[in-house]
């Protein structure tokens, strides 16, 4: 293999034996340059795949319609190839590497034939960052590329760094639909048995196999596989975290600006949070990341966070300009859309957008439209993937090698009962604790069931590329690594409590900087909690509700301990610990029985 791109022996090599076992009909290395985005979406447009939409409308914006079997992530069929079981933990699948290896290998055998190949060079991180980490996505999917090309730093910048360095992750992606001489290609190929998609990691190696999806974090390996699964086993041995986690700056009244990074599972608010717009005067959000957060001790010991993406992929339905503007105004041009209905303007419509539904429109499987007609114009999972250098209020420290100091941590998900809309632990540890029980009812961000409660730590449990035990002990080990003063402080927060008609309590979205205001508070000192046997919550009065339509009632249940719901949360968090045996952290153990004997007394 040769290459005008780079000189790299091993890359080369890798190259190499793709192909030998791909068998594609080309080869080609991607530079990122904005002629080849734009020769890579005409070919889509071309073949099928991509609906170019009114230029008049949304320049530059591209319409994709996956195959129905490939709406989200898969992660039934998400394996973490670790030597020994015990190492991946009971949370997520585990095969033997060797064998699995031998078996991925079977599929990607002549998988690419009548296809071309793509090597998309990609940095997680800023291309100048000692902490960023390079990867080489090869893929049958221009689809993929032209995703990677607005979520990730690509192409020949990303090789000059690289230089001759051989510490690059291989990342193998194959949609799983070979072409024999002839056959007609379909706008979205891919494997349609779900049975038959792979998505493997390898962490000792380390390296990346997904096989059979186009879509979302199955295909963007960037994203999910590398800068979560594989780097938080990286980050475990080099004492760093890696976290889905959204990073913003909010500017108080004062002119002080505070840094935060928040974990909520899938389809829980990130993107919404990270781009908020306050509806208290005189505060100010600025979005530094919406997904993932690279964190570890900097100057003057202080938590350091960079966003190693340059994208956002974010959920469309629900998205308007009274729940995200901001997110609305990074959509307007230069943007690709997944799954969301095609109105006959050729511009884009999806479930509470907003604005009102087309009298017609294309659904996302591509079927005539009426709002009438009983179904969804837009898939639940419905996505847009925009530069992040287009959100009108990204952070100007965004993109900043060494990151930015975070003051505070919020864990949270979707919970319709029990757990308070904030609740601030004692300490680290009971933080951590905070954040092991997590859980949130499920999305439609994963195939499967929505609306169960499930316990996912940290927004980690699809993510995680070890032991969810050794993970949590990690956390605590960070306490080691610092002044416990330079430690965010921790916060749990709840946006999606319910009355018992089952409709929010409280209002969420730009009301949510009143939670963010009185953490601001507790980080100064200029307010006292209350503790409570959960944790310390705010005083009603602390809680700034000056224009806020919530009732004294709602706000009250918002803020106090329910005694009953935590005698159940109790049970069902020793149950879920069980499952870690004698890898779940003693700190935690105790915590748990400090929080029972604490709601014991009342
Ligand atoms: P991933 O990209 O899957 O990681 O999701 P995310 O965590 O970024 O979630 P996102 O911000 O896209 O929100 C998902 C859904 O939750 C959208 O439909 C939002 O409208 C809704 N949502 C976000 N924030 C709030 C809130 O404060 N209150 C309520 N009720 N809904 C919210
Ligand atoms: C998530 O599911 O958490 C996402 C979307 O951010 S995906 O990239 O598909 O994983
Ligand atoms: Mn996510």
């Amino acid at each position: 293999m040769i290459s005008s791109l780079t000189k790299n022996k091993k890359l080369l090599a890798y190259v190499d034996e793709a192909v030998k076992l791909c068998k594609p009909l080309h080869v080609h290395w991607c530079d990122g340059s904005e002629e080849e985005y734009k020769n890579l979406c005409e070919e889509l447009v071309k073949h099928g795949t991509f609906t170019k939409l009114n230029e008049k409308l949304r320049p530059g914006c591209y319409l994709a319609r996956s195959h129905a079997s490939d709406v989200a992530r898969v992660e039934d069929r998400t394996y973490i190839c670790s030597a020994k079981q015990d190492e991946a933990g009971p949370t997520n699948n585990w095969a033997d590497p060797v064998e699995m290896k031998a078996k991925i290998k079977g599929f990607f055998n002549g998988c690419m034939e009548g296809r071309t190949m793509y090597v998309i060079p990609f940095s997680m991180g800023p291309l100048d960052s000692p902490i960023a980490k390079i990867g080489i996505e090869i893929t049958d999917s221009a689809y993929v590329v032209v995703n990677m090309m607005i979520m990730t730093r690509t192409g020949k910048k990303v090789l000059d760094v690289l230089g001759d360095r051989s510490d690059f992750i291989p990342c193998m992606h194959s949609v799983g639909a070979p072409l024999k001489p002839g056959q007609k290609d379909v706008p979205w190929p891919c494997e349609p048995d779900p049975a038959k998609k792979y998505i493997v990691h390898f962490p000792e190696e380390p390296s990346i196999w997904s096989y059979g999806s186009g879509y979302g974090g199955n295909a963007l390996l960037g994203k999910k596989c590398l800068a979560l699964r594989i780097a938080s086993v990286v980050a475990k041995r080099e004492g760093w975290m890696a976290e889905h986690m959204l990073i913003l700056s909010l500017t108080s009244p004062k002119g002080k600006k505070y840094y935060v990074a928040a974990a909520f599972p899938s389809a829980c608010g990130k993107t919404n949070l990270a781009m908020m717009q306050p509806t208290l005067p005189g505060w100010s959000v600025k979005c530094l990341g919406d997904d993932i957060s690279w964190m570890r001790i900097g100057k003057g010991g202080k938590l350091y966070a960079i966003n190693p993406e340059t994208g956002f992929f974010g959920v469309a339905p629900g998205t308007s300009m009274k729940s995200n503007p901001n997110a609305m105004l990074s959509i307007t041009k230069n943007s690709i859309f997944t799954n969301v209905a095609l109105t006959p303007e050729g511009d884009i419509w999806w479930e509470d957008m907003g604005v009102p539904p087309p009298a017609k429109a294309i659904d996302w499987e591509g079927k005539e439209w009426t709002p009438d007609c009983g179904r969804k114009a837009a898939h639940a999972n419905a996505r847009f993937t925009a530069p992040a250098s287009q959100c009108p209020v990204i952070d100007p420290d965004w993109e900043k090698s060494e990151g930015v100091p975070i003051s505070a941590i919020l864990v949270g998900g979707r919970r319709p009962s029990t757990i308070p809309l904030v609740n601030e632990a004692f300490n680290w540890e009971h933080g951590v604790f905070m954040g092991s029980s997590a859980g949130s009812e499920t999305t439609a961000a994963a195939l499967g069931k929505a609306g169960v409660l499930r316990r996912d730590p940290f927004a980690m449990l699809p993510f995680c590329g070890y032991h969810m035990g050794d993970y949590l002990a990690h956390w605590l080990a960070m306490a080691g690594r610092t002044d416990r003063a330079n430690l965010p402080k921790i916060y749990f927060v709840n946006w999606f409590r319910k009355n018992a008609d089952g409709k929010f309590l409280w209002p969420g979205y730009g009301d949510n900087c009143r939670v963010l205001k009185w953490i601001c508070d507790r980080i100064e000192g200029n307010v006292k909690a209350v503790p409570t046997a959960i944790g310390n919550l705010p005083k009603l009065e602390d809680l700034d509700t000056e224009g806020l339509n919530v009732c004294c009632n709602d706000m009250k249940q918002l803020l106090s301990v329910d005694a009953e719901g935590w005698k159940n949360e109790l049970a069902d968090i020793s149950q879920y610990y069980e499952k870690f045996g004698d890898k779940l952290p003693k700190a935690l153990k105790d915590e748990l029985e400090d929080l029972k004997s604490r709601l014991a007394k009342g």
